[in-house]
C-alpha cells in the first residue's frame, strides 16, 4: 500500500503510537558485529515504519531514540548514535515532506550536540505542514521523570507569577504542562527487543496505554509485525476501570 491511501478512520483505532525501538545491540551481537552496524540497520528501519504509520491511519507516532539514561553509554557510543541521528535526518527529510509529516522533538533538548539541535531544526521547519497526516515526535535525551519535573516547574512559575491558584491545579492543567500537550494519550506502546518494562518513557501519558511487547529486535521490526501489533490492539478490550459489561453496552448504544 502507498501513503496516498490513507485510512482517515483505523478500525484498529490507534491515534498515537509510542514505540521503545529496543534490541539494536543484541542485534548486532548475535552477528558478532559491533554495537555500531546494529544502530545503522535500527536506523534504517525507521523510514519504512513512519511510511507505515501514514498507510495505517495513525496520525501521533513517538520514537524513543535515545533516553536521559542513555547518557551513560561508553561516550564512543554516545557520539555514533549522535552522528547516526544527523545521517538519518538528512536521508530521511524529503521523504517525510513527500509524505506531510511534520516531525517534532521532545526531551532535555540542550544537552544535544549543537550540531544536532541544528539538524533537528533544519527539519522541524521543513515539515512544519498545517495539517500534517501524521506527526513524528523524536524522543531524544528524554526521560519521564524529568519531563514531570520541567512540568512540575512550569506550574510552580506559574503560580509564583500569580495567573495560577494551586487549587486550579488539575490532570488538565498537569497534562497541559507536558512537552507535547498537543500529542493525545498514546493508544498503544510497542516494545521490541522482549523486556517487559517501560524504561522511563511517557509515564504520565502511558496510565491506560495499551502495551505490546516482542521479541523482535528493532532492526528486524518490519511492516507486517506492526500489522500484528495493531491487530492485537484492536482485538484488546480498554475498560478504563469499567466492567466488560458496560464496556460492551456503551459500545452498542453507539
Ligand atoms: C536501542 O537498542 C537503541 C538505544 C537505546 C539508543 P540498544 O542499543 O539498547 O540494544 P540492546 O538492548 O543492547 O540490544
Ligand atoms: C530504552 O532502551 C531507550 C530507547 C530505546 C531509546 P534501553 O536499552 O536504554 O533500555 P534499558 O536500559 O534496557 O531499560
Ligand atoms: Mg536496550
Amino acid at each position: 500500500m502507498d501513503s496516498s491511501e490513507v485510512n482517515p478512520n483505523p478500525e484498529h483505532g490507534v491515534r498515537h503510537l509510542a514505540i521503545i525501538m529496543d534490541g539494536n545491540g543484541r542485534w548486532a551481537e548475535a552477528r558478532r558485529l559491533g554495537r555500531t552496524f546494529g544502530h545503522r540497520q535500527g536506523a534504517r528501519r525507521v523510514e519504512d515504519i513512519v511510511v507505515a504509520c501514514c498507510d495505517q491511519g495513525i496520525t501521533h507516532l513517538t520514537l524513543y531514540a535515545f533516553s536521559t539514561e542513555n547518557w551513560n553509554r561508553p561516550w564512543a557510543e554516545v557520539q555514533l548514535l549522535m552522528r547516526l541521528l544527523v545521517q538519518q535526518l538528512r536521508s530521511i527529510d524529503k521523504k517525510l515532506v513527500k509524505n506531510r509529516v511534520s516531525l517534532v522533538c521532545q526531551g532535555s533538548l540542550e544537552r544535544l550536540p549543537a550540531f544536532v539541535r541544528l539538524e533537528l531544526a533544519r527539519v522541524e521547519r521543513m515539515t512544519s505542514f498545517a495539517e500534517p497526516k501524521l506527526t513524528l515526535c523524536l524522543s531524544l535525551s528524554y526521560g519521564g521523570r524529568q519531563e514531570l519535573v520541567d512540568a512540575a516547574r512550569k506550574i510552580a512559575q506559574s503560580v509564583r507569577a500569580g495567573t495560577l491558584d494551586p487549587e486550579q491545579i488539575s490532570e488538565a492543567v498537569f497534562a497541559a504542562s507536558l512537552y507535547r500537550p498537543e500529542f493525545p494519550d498514546p493508544d498503544l506502546l510497542i516494545r521490541t527487543g522482549g523486556e517487559y518494562r517501560v524504561s522511563n518513557f511517557l509515564l504520565w501519558q502511558m496510565a491506560y496505554s495499551e502495551i505490546f511487547v516482542t521479541e523482535t529486535l528493532w532492526p528486524d521490526f518490519d511492516r507486517n509485525e506492526l500489522a500484528d501489533a495493531l491487530a492485537e490492539f484492536s482485538r484488546r478490550e480498554r475498560r478504563f476501570g469499567k466492567t466488560s459489561a458496560q464496556v460492551r453496552s456503551a459500545e452498542a448504544s453507539v
